[in-house]
This record gives C-alpha cells, structure tokens and sequence, in this order.
C-alpha cells in the first residue's frame, strides 16, 4: 500500500474514504428544471472515475422555495429530485466514490424576483450587497416552516441514496442567525450566541431525528467572518467546539471570511494572484481545538500543497475542487506516478465567474469540463494516421496539437515567433496573472509526450505548409489589436497590447477607450498608473469591464482604486486630434446630443483584435473543403466531411482568434471539438 499521505483511507463514522482528497461543494449551474440530469450525472461521476474520495455535489441545493436559486440550482424541496439523486449516488458508488449534497436556504443572500417571486427571509432587514434583495425580517411561522423544510429535504436526500448532508452555513440564513451582523431578532432566536446558534442547532436535530445515525451530517461554516462587528476568530472556536459537542454532526467544514460583497467572496474563493492555501492554517487551528474531523478547501491548486495540508495534521480530509474542474483525474494520477501531467487549475475563475453572468461553469482551459457528454478529457485514438499541420503556437494551436498528437497523428506546428503562448504570454506579463502561463506550459508538456513537432522563429507561407504534404491544415494564428474605430486620429493611438507588452512608452496624462470590455484595458491602466501616469477609462457601455465580471473585477480594482484610476461610463469617443504636445479627444455618447473634450497626452484603444487571416486564405483555393466547417458535424461530434473542391490537397480549418475575437475558453473549445475527430 502506498505511503502517500494523501492516498491513506479515512474513516468518517461508518463511511471509509478510500484517500484523503474531497472536491467540495460547488455548484457548475447544469440542472435541468432543477434536477440533476444527464449532464449533471456525466460531470459528477467523471471525477468519481477520476479517483476522488467524496464528491459534495451541489452548490447548496434549494430546501425552500422562499430561497430561489439566483443562477441555477437542484431544488430539493421537489420531491421529484429523489430518482434523479438517486441515479447519480448509484453511478458514483459504483466507481468507489461517497457523494454527498450541501442543503441550504439563501435566506438574503437571493432575489425575491427569481422562482415563485416570493419574498426573501433573513434575521433582519439588512440587504446584503451581492443579491440586493431588502428581506422580510424572518418570524416564527417562516422559522417552524423552514426548519421542517429542511428535514424533509434531508430525507429526500437519504431516499435518494446520498452518503450524507452538509449545511451552508456561511453568508446563507444559518449564518446569518449566527452572525450578529445581520442577526437583530430578540427571543429564543437573536442576541446572546445560543440564541443565534439555536436555528442552525434545531435544524441538525429535525434532520437528525429524520435521518437516524446512520447518515453523515456536516456543516460547512466560517469560523471568522473577517468584519468588524461579526463572527471573529475567538467566538469562531467557540461555535466550532459547540457544534461537536452538540453531538448531532461529523465533521467540520471550515470556511474563514465572509461572501456578501464580491471582494468578500473573492478572499474566501481566491483568484490567481492571491496566495495558495490563506487559510489552510487557520482550519489547522480548528482542528487542533476542537480534535474533530475537519475539512477545508480553498485554493489548494496542487498536490504538493494538498499533501503538506494532510501530512502536517491540519485537516483530514483537503477539498480540491476548481483543481478538479481542470482535471477530474487527479487522484488516479498520483497513483499512476504520473503527477506533472495533472493539467493545473491556474485560479482564472472564469467557471465561477460565468454562473452569475454566463450560465454553466466551464473551466478556461478545459473545454471537456461540464461537457462530458459530448467532449473527452481523455482523447481516443485515431483509426488511421494522418499528418496535421498547425500554423500558431497560441492557446488554440496547442490545444489542436495536443489533440491531435494524443490521437496518434504526425503533427507539426509552425509559430513565428520565438516562444508559444500567443495572447496569453502578454496576459502573463501582468504579475498577478502569470499562472496563466501554465495553459501553455501543460499544452507544450503534453506536445513534447506525443511527439509534436514544433517550430519557432517559424513564419509559414502556403508553400512551406504545402511542402510538408498535410492531410489537414489547422490556422490557428490568432489576431492583433485592433484600433482602427475613430472617425479621425487613429493614427494617434496606441493598443492596450502596445503599453502592456512595452511597445508604447507610458503617458502621463492617459485616456484609454475600451469598448471590448475585457482584461486588456484593466491591465494596461495597472501598467499606466503603475508607471505613474494619470488614467481615465471610459467606455461606451453601461458599466465598466462587463466581460471581466465579478471576481475577476475584485484585484483590478483593489489595485486601480489605489492607484487613482477613474471609470466613465456610457461616453463613446469619436476622433483624436493633435495639438502640439497634447492629445485632443473629442468625446459623444450613444445616448445622442453630447460632445466634450478631454486634452491628453495619450490615447489608448482597447478594441479586441482582427483576425491574422492572411494564411488561411492563401490555402482556401487549395484545400479539399474552401475551409468550410460543417456546423452540423461540428456540434454532432462526426470528422468533417464537406468537400467543395474535389482537387484540394488537405482539409483546411481555422479556429480562435483566427476567426473573430474571442477568448481563451473559446479558442480552446474550437480547438477540441474539431481535433477530436480528426
Ligand atoms: C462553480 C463553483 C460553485 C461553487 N458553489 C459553492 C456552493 O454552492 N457552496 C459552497 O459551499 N461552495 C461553493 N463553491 C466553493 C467551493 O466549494 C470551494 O470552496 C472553492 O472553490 C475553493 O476551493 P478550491 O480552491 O479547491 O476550488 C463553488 C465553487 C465553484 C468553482
Ligand atoms: S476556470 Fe480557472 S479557476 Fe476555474 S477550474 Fe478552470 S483553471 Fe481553475
């Protein structure tokens, strides 16, 4: 048996995990109606395939109605869901894996207008500000009613076959009795800490008294809110020691901070840039005062940190969650020894980011996560060799690389410049995103494994491709920044690529005009301000940097605000004129009847890009296809089969940037989908 910490079994009451590695609760937003269908399925037992221990599923499963899902959540208050958890518990017992669900009522932490248009409940009439919503100050009717609510919502849980139950108990209603922030009810319920803990506590014991002993009952809850006025650390131990001695649960799930504000959120979630494991030390304290088994996850990114977490004691069992949503066959890779091919989560928090504003989560750089049903996370040899030229070393050429080599083709790639990463080698240039380097460096350790070919310094012409007697030709170049939108003066601006990648000598006194909206004009005013000069951005749209949402927003402000940025919202610029040292920027808006003048010494535009496209229409005439991609085959996952020009040498594809300006995930995804099937 191996000695790895991480791989020894741990016995949590009758239950025996078979290591100590657990993804904890997160909700992706895949139900359907609520329910946990196909999709829903293929994700969770993937990662049970993959060798993890528990999978907590749900991001806090609805037990009210008064406590809509704000994205999208399973609604446990319907009886219906019991086959539907049913299925899923089965499939993952079946590979190995315990599986629990997290049970929750938002309380505040909702919004009145989503489900039943019901309005929300909370200890007090304090809004919070993520979800907006002015709450009803809770009475005992609503108590009584929820209380049972989540009872029957825990015997659902057990008739549909789950190992056990957790409570969010962090920012939703538990949590919010608990904290005296946002707790200002008298009696039984409010003012000293057993009246504040006394609704957390009668849950455990309706649901206890339900579901017998023979079922696990956990809570997930901060022991530190982190805001003056709230639960503090001391107190924090307090409530941990009261909940083992109350006897009615498990486990520990320790949480240190607060979710009510974005920025809160983000320091209990951290984003790239931040420190790994900030609070892992913290939950060692838990454990070490309270001698109970004790679970924690907070950016845990790699198995060295996640091995020290259980060797050093600190906790029993370590959440690696997002790592999962990268790679859902992490623990089978440690088992295989094969550890450096763990694909890393490098912390974009694009998946969480996007259930606010996207819908379903999807991982940056894993275009299969959340799509099992119709992508691989491993990728199934090709029947017959071919050989596939890619010309562009960026995110999607190496995807379409890897892909391909994994399936057994003979593949070169040509990049012209000196080094691969594309737009993401300038991301990186930014500190705080320099984990994003490893979409590249993973991509190019897994070329090198398949015997890819790469060549740098390597500027391909048609005959240089042609010369290499391709079956398939992928272009995958990418584009360049675009600023071409004035009316007049466009020759007096610079690109945000230009001041992030140094090309462009910082102003003093800068505009930058971003109508794409994305992280390139944030990280060149960091580079601006940071070299001392005064920025203003202003955009044409309703709200500063809406494709950068929410947590991604948190280190760019935490970082413009200091440095003086300022944002103007729904202004449009239209021409730049000279006059003598100064820049004149002559400013409309969509809205009509405006016009202002800004005098500075620097215009920046930030535009997205147009597409290098000057190789892929060279070989349109001479491929098999004109380029077509057939959109049906695409999405039905079949090999590409549309012929518009019987004399063609090569099939001929364009993905990414190449096409039109996207982002990673999506140059990822073009990526995957088409080489998967080559
Ligand atoms: C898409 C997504 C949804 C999440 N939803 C929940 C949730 O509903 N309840 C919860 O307790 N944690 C939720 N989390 C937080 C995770 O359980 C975990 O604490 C967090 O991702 C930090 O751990 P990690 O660094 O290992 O990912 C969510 C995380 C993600 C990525
Ligand atoms: S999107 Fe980023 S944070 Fe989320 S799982 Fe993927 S790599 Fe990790």
């Amino acid at each position: 048996m191996s000695s790895d910490p991480l791989l020894q079994p741990y016995k949590l009451k009758h239950l025996t995990l078979r290591n100590r590695i657990i993804v904890t609760s997160h909700e992706p937003a895949y139900p359907e109606d609520g329910m946990p269908k196909e999709r829903y399925l293929a994700y969770t037992v993937e990662r049970a395939k993959g060798g993890v221990a528990m999978t907590m599923t749900a991001g806090s499963a609805a037990v009210s109605k008064d406590s809509p899902p704000v994205f999208n959540n399973l609604l446990a208050y319907k009886d219906e869901i019991v086959p539907w958890i049913r299925q899923m518990t089965d499939a993952v017992h079946e590979e190995g894996a315990a599986i629990m669900i997290q049970l929750t009522h938002l309380g505040r932490r909702t919004r009145w207008d989503k489900g039943d248009w019901l309005p929300v409940v909370a200890p007090s009439h304090h809004r919070e500000a993520s979800h907006r919503a002015f709450p009803k100050k809770i009475e005992d009717w609503d108590i009584e009613r929820i209380i049972k609510d989540f009872a029957d919502a825990a015997e659902r849980m057990k008739a549909g076959g789950m190992d056990g139950v957790e409570l969010e108990a962090y920012g939703h209603l538990i949590d919010q009795f608990v904290s005296p922030l946002t707790n200002e009810l008298d009696g039984p319920y409010g003012g000293s800490l057993d009246n504040r803990m006394r609704f957390c506590m009668d849950v455990f014991k309706a649901i206890r008294s339900r579901v017998g002993d023979d079922f696990i009952l956990g809570v997930r809850y901060t022991a530190d809110e982190r805001l003056p006025g709230g639960t503090g650390m001391s107190e924090g131990i307090e409530i941990s020691k009261r909940l083992k001695q109350s006897g009615l649960i498990d486990y520990l799930n320790v949480i240190r901070g607060h979710i009510d504000t974005d920025a809160g959120l983000t320091d209990v979630i951290p984003i790239q840039g931040m420190a790994n494991a900030p609070h892992l030390d913290f939950a060692g304290e838990i454990r070490a005062a309270t001698n109970f088994p004790t679970f924690h996850a907070a950016k845990i990114p790699d198995v060295a940190t996640a091995r020290h977490a259980i060797e050093s004691g600190k906790v029993d069992m370590i959440g690696m969650t997002r790592a999962h949503m990268t790679d859902p066959h992490i623990v089978r890779k440690i088992i295989e020894k094969r550890e450096d091919e763990i694909r890393p989560c490098v912390g974009a928090n694009y998946c969480l980011d996007r259930i606010y504003q996207g819908g379903a989560a999807y991982c940056i750089h894993n275009a299969a996560t959340g799509r099992e049903l119709t992508m691989p996370h491993i990728v199934a040899k090709a029947d017959s060799r071919k050989k596939v030229v890619i010309v562009g070393a960026g995110p999607a050429g190496l995807e379409a690389a890897r892909v391909a080599g994994e399936r057994g083709h003979e593949v070169v790639v040509f990049e012209a410049a000196s080094d691969p990463g594309g737009q993401i080698r300038l991301t990186a240039l930014s500190p705080r995103r320099k984990e994003m380097m490893s979409i590249i460096d993973w991509r190019m350790a897994q070329c090198e494994k398949h015997g890819v070919t790469i060549r740098f310094n390597a500027w391909a012409e048609a005959e240089t491709i042609e010369a290499e007697n391709p079956d398939v030709v992928i272009v995958a170049t990418g584009g360049v920044a675009h600023t071409d939108v004035l009316s007049k003066g466009n020759e007096f601006v610079v690109s945000s690529w230009d001041i992030i990648s140094g090309d462009a000598k910082p102003g003093t006194n800068v505009l930058i005009f971003d109508d794409a909206g994305d992280h390139a004009a944030l990280q060149a005013a960091e580079f601006l301000a940071g070299a001392g000069a005064k920025v203003e951005i202003m955009t044409p749209d309703r709200s500063f940097s809406p494709e950068v949402m929410a947590m991604n927003l948190v280190p760019y402000m935490r970082s413009l605000q200091k440095l003086d940025v300022t944002f103007t919202v729904t202004y449009r610029l239209e021409s730049v004129e000279k006059n003598g040292n100064q820049l004149i920027a002559n400013v409309g808006s969509d809205y009509g009847g405006i016009s202002k003048q800004r005098v500075v010494d620097q215009v920046v535009v930030n535009h997205g890009t147009i597409p290098l496209d000057d190789i892929y229409f060279e070989l349109k005439p001479k491929s098999t296809n004109h380029g077509e991609i057939s959109q049906d085959e695409l999405i039905a996952g079949q090999p590409q089969s549309v012929v518009r020009n019987a004399q063609g040498q090569f099939q001929l594809f364009r993905i990414g940037d190449a096409v039109s300006a996207r982002n990673t995930h999506a140059a990822i995804y073009d990526a995957l989908r088409l080489a998967k099937d080559i």
